[in-house]
């Protein structure tokens, strides 16, 4: 049987590679960039605050039995409030230890803490503070930083990045990158499995706290991603996405 590139990529990363000088169990002996959280941000782009985060009141038991993949929206954006509840319960700080960004937590396990993911937002329908446009999540923050305003952004999208019928209404797509170094640095090309693992991971945090907001959800896998690339302005090596959501009421 020829070998598909994903059983070459499956038996050749079968080995967890690490350094030989670096042990284990003894944090002290791994170099620096294995324990640095690293955390994109645009410094220079505006900023927009997010609501206060408010408890989740929904049981979790209702929520997995709930979710499905929902693909009809009504058209009306999201509020600020259930983007800051749904990106905070996804993907945000939870907690640090000793005030440490480098032991910091967030919702979603991730491999070595080495937190590979970056989460973008493509605004098609926008409201007030939310003009229709891109942004990046800034996770240490809880803010978006806007790259870059766009009220066409949906017929960039439709049909030409993503072929499906729910583009024609969805508000809000979530767009998830992985940085793959941060994580093949310590684990050669085995990491790249992890980013995966962990995207799966987020994935089912956005459709869980989705059912809980009483907002729809569904993951796509098919898209054109050099496309999304092109939007996000990122080179789809370093940094590439590797899955997207779309969002609504
Ligand atoms: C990795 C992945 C990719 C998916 N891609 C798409 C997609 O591109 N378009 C779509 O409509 N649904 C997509 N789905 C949703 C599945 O079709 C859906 O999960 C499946 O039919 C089961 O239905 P349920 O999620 O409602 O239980 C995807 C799901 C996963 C996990």
């Amino acid at each position: 049987m020829p070998h598909s590139i994903f059983r070459i990529f499956h038996q050749q990363t079968k080995t967890k590679y690490q350094k030989e000088s670096a042990k284990p169990h003894d944090f002290k002996s791994w170099p620096k960039e294995w324990t640095t959280v690293y955390f994109k941000s645009y410094p220079r782009l505006p900023l927009i605050s997010l609501p206060e985060i408010k408890a989740l009141d929904f049981p979790l038991g209702k929520a997995l039995i709930l979710r499905r993949s929902e693909r009809e929206f009504s058209g009306e954006p999201l509020e600020l409030g259930e983007l800051s509840q749904l990106l905070f319960y996804a993907a945000g700080i939870t907690g640090k230890k000793e005030g440490d960004w480098n032991r910091s937590h967030r919702p979603y396990p991730s491999g070595g803490a080495r937190f590979p993911l970056e989460i973008y937002l493509f605004c098609l329908k926008g409201r007030e503070k939310l003009a229709e446009g891109i942004y990046h999540y800034n996770v240490k923050d809880h803010s978006l930083e806007q790259l870059i305003e766009n009220a066409k952004l949906r017929e960039e999208i439709y049909p030409e990045a993503v072929w499906q019928e729910m583009m024609l209404k969805v508000p809000l797509v979530l767009v998830i990158s992985a940085v793959f170094e941060r994580t093949t640095m310590k684990y050669k090309d085995r990491g790249g499995r992890y980013a995966l693992f962990e995207a799966g991971h987020l994935g089912q945090n956005i459709y869980l706290i989705s059912k809980a907001l009483g907002l729809q959800c569904c993951a796509i896998g098919g898209f054109d991603d050099d496309k999304f690339h092109r939007l996000l302005d990122i080179d789809g090596e370093e940094e590439a996405i590797i899955y997207v959501f779309a969002l609504g009421q």
